[in-house]
């Protein structure tokens, strides 16, 4: 199982840190720009092996896509992270255009490679790399969901007072600061629905707090979060290797499910060897049908500036 990671920053490291730990993958191939750059938190990264236990092979390259041919899945988190009082749509200028590119060169050495997109605005660089390319939808994944799940956990069980491991809940829309749509009324604590515990008023904070669960992470460390964000793409790349068949959500190009078509936006998936394997429709109530359509709308309009 070969990986590649398109940037080496700090989402990319952490994601082949993760990766390369849970000992799945025999090639991490890491990939940047910047001259040296790769090829060091490669060396790096595989002076821990002996220390952490792993067999995965971590090497870098500077821009040299033949070293990834033959990839299963590549990671694409290249593109510039957004400043504190950014929003993660201003990024969209620059990062299209990376983006494009990256994909492009990526299919080109892999042909049957998954794709999972990471940078920013997430879902529209996801439905630009549907435009852009002929990859089937299965093979196109936008990694938002995933780490606003895992961050709107985190705040259940700060709430709850409870091991988040006693948590489970999901969310849902766009991934953006108005767009994400965290799932309340099906959030449990082991199988009780957490309305059991929280009154509305407190779930209605855990809901902005997970909203904005990037924003405050790029003000307290003046650029955009590593290592949940980076996990929650180890998590997909492991369920894509392993074949786990695990209930993700991510942003999928949409055919109608939720009432939307022609939009990638969060929505929940099972993530198997064949990338997204399903789209599962849960049912939503009146509010959140609402809450969806116009974190879609929001979408719309980020993926209306685009130039495809
Ligand atoms: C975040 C970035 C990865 O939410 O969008 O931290």
């Amino acid at each position: 199982m070969k990986v590649t990671v398109v940037g080496a920053g700090a989402v990319g490291a952490s994601c082949a840190e993760y990766i390369a730990m849970k000992n799945f993958a025999s090639d991490v191939v890491l990939l940047d720009i910047k001259e040296g750059y790769a090829e060091g938190k490669a060396m790096d990264l595989m002076q821990t092996a002996s220390l952490n236990g792993f067999d995965t092979r971590i090497t870098g390259t500077t821009g040299d896509y033949s070293q990834t041919a033959g990839s299963d899945i590549a990671v694409i988190t290249s593109g510039i992270p957004r400043k504190p009082g950014m929003t993660r749509e201003e990024l969209i200028g620059i990062n299209a255009g990376i983006v494009k590119d990256v994909s492009s060169n990526l299919i080109k050495h892999s042909p049957n490679v998954i794709l999972i997109v990471v940078s920013n605005p997430m879902d529209t660089m996801t439905y630009l790399v549907h435009k852009s390319s002929d990859l089937p939808k299965n093979r196109i994944i936008g990694m938002g969901g995933a780490l606003d799940s895992a961050r709107f956990k985190y705040r259940l069980a700060e709430a709850l007072e409870a091991p988040i491991s006693d948590v489970d809940g999901m969310v849902i829309g766009g991934h953006s600061d108005t767009g994400m749509l965290p799932l309340t009324r099906l959030a449990t604590r082991n199988s009780v629905p957490v309305s059991k515990f929280l009154s509305d008023e407190r779930l209605e904070e855990v809901k902005e707090a997970t909203k904005v669960g990037g924003a405050t992470l790029t003000k307290l460390l003046g650029t955009s979060a590593w290592y949940a964000p980076g996990a929650a793409v180890s998590a997909l790349v492991q369920a894509i290797a392993c074949d786990q068949k695990k209930m993700f959500p991510c942003s999928t190009l949409l055919e109608g499910e939720y009432g939307l078509s022609d939009i990638c936006i969060g929505a929940p998936v099972i993530i198997g060897r064949n990338g997204i394997e399903k789209v599962v429709e849960i049912e939503l109530d009146e509010a959140e049908k609402q809450k969806l359509a116009e974190s879609a709308e929001g979408v719309r309009k980020t993926n209306d500036l685009l130039e495809v």
